[in-house]
């Protein structure tokens, strides 16, 4: 061979032969390569396991889908390039042979009331909103719309607000709609909203399942039922995860259980310090005995862990004293995003929710006074420390 055809060809292509990597490798190829085209047909047709092309599957998302499941309780998962992805994909599989109409929750993320606003709408789906924590106004809702989906955040962002997955589940199938749950605040060691009937779990797991700040990415957990039209959908659309942020996710999702706990023991402190602070007008935390979703939060979360997010109002500010108060913070990070091994803040109004006009924000509950406060992993003293002196 001359040198041209060597320089692509050799070195690659070696069998693995039989020793086992301890952590799962960076899986690059994005074709694989059979010594017959009639292997390669049993494989293209899924009556041998293997891999064909990266978008439709490969060794690297294989692997975290399946921990994904692992951490579900789920049957089928897709990793995503980011957490809309994921919730995009979710949603279409969940409309797949349903009614194209979406009944969701009044309070969520920003960009994904963008999504259904935004993207489902135009394309011909009704979108309404309801009070998920209220499930008598929920079942009017569903009753009217007769959406073929409904979605909800397990605990929402950013007034962390807490439904009844069970309840809102058995709405949903009587109504022959699906569930789809956006699961990142609250994350699998707080729920797992496919044991509670739930149709699909989706987790932006750019938070705390990868929780280091540095990898993007999105993850749907199904059950059979909609396992062959979510991987359907992932291989024509193409929202998958690149093999480097697989990676990433999963020895990110190795600390994660004990990055969460100690998040969320930290919280507890930093949101009971917040309460008696006469600076603060108003906390909200999951932890709250007199928060108004209590019954749902006791039922549904384990003992102690409540989620490590905490939003609070600063007394009497307006958008001018709360950027002064976030420009005082040493060792917090003002910065968007949240689930990250530091804690940070983030100025709702500005941020999460900036593409809802100031009417929807209000509507919401989402104040020009309001922060929101992802806890990390810090010593607890120092979170308080940091807090005090730019509150002062
Ligand atoms: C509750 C929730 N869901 C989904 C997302 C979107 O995730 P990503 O930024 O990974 O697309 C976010 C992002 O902040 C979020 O807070």
């Amino acid at each position: 061979m001359k040198i041209h055809t060597k320089a692509v060809h050799s070195g690659d292509r070696k069998r693995s032969g039989g020793y086992v990597p301890v952590a799962t490798p960076i899986h690059t190829s994005t074709s694989y390569f059979y010594e017959s085209m009639e292997q390669l047909d049993r494989v293209f047709g899924e009556v041998e396991k293997g891999y064909c092309y990266a978008r439709y599957d490969n060794p690297s998302a294989a692997a975290l889908e399946e921990l994904m499941c692992a951490l579900e309780n789920g049957e089928a998962a897709l990793a995503c390039a980011s957490g809309m992805a994921a919730l995009h994909t979710a949603i279409l599989s969940a409309l797949t042979d349903r009614r194209r109409s979406i009944v969701a929750a009044n309070a969520m993320y920003g960009a994904t009331v963008g999504l259904l606003m935004n993207v489902f709408e135009p394309s011909g789906v009704s979108i309404g909103f309801a009070d998920i924590c209220d499930l008598d106004a929920l079942r009017a809702a569903v009753a009217e719309a007769k959406p073929g989906c409904i979605v909800m955040e397990s605990i929402s962002n950013p007034l962390l607000r807490v439904g009844d997955i069970a309840a809102i589940a058995a709405i949903a199938n009587e109504a022959g709609a699906a569930l789809v749950v956006d699961n990142t605040f609250a994350t699998p060691l707080l729920a797992r909203p496919l044991e509670s009937g739930a149709h699909f779990s989706v987790h932006s797991v750019t938070k705390y399942l990868a929780g280091h700040g540095d990898v993007l990415g999105g993850a749907v957990v199904t059950n059979r039922p909609h396992a062959d039209s979510l991987r359907a959908l992932g291989r024509t659309i193409g929202p998958v995860l690149g093999p480097f942020e697989c990676y990433l996710t999963m020895r990110g999702i190795k600390t994660f259980p004990l990055r969460m706990e100690r998040q969320c023991a930290n919280a507890c402190r930093v949101a009971a310090w917040l309460a008696a602070h006469p600076r603060v007008e108003r906390v909200y935390f999951t932890g709250d005995p007199q928060h108004p979703d209590a019954a749902a939060i006791r039922s549904q979360f384990p003992a102690g862990l409540y989620g490590a997010m905490v939003s609070f109002e600063v007394r009497e500010a307006g958008r001018e004293e709360v950027f002064r108060f976030m420009d005082s913070l040493r060792m917090i990070v003002r910065a968007t995003s949240l689930g990250d091994v530091h804690t940070m803040m983030l100025y709702p109004s500005m941020s999460s929710h900036r593409e809802l006009s100031p009417k929807h924000r209000l509507r919401m509950g989402i104040r020009d006074s309001l922060v929101r406060l992802s806890v990390g992993i810090e010593a607890p003293e120092d979170i308080i420390a940091d807090l005090e002196q730019a509150l002062g």
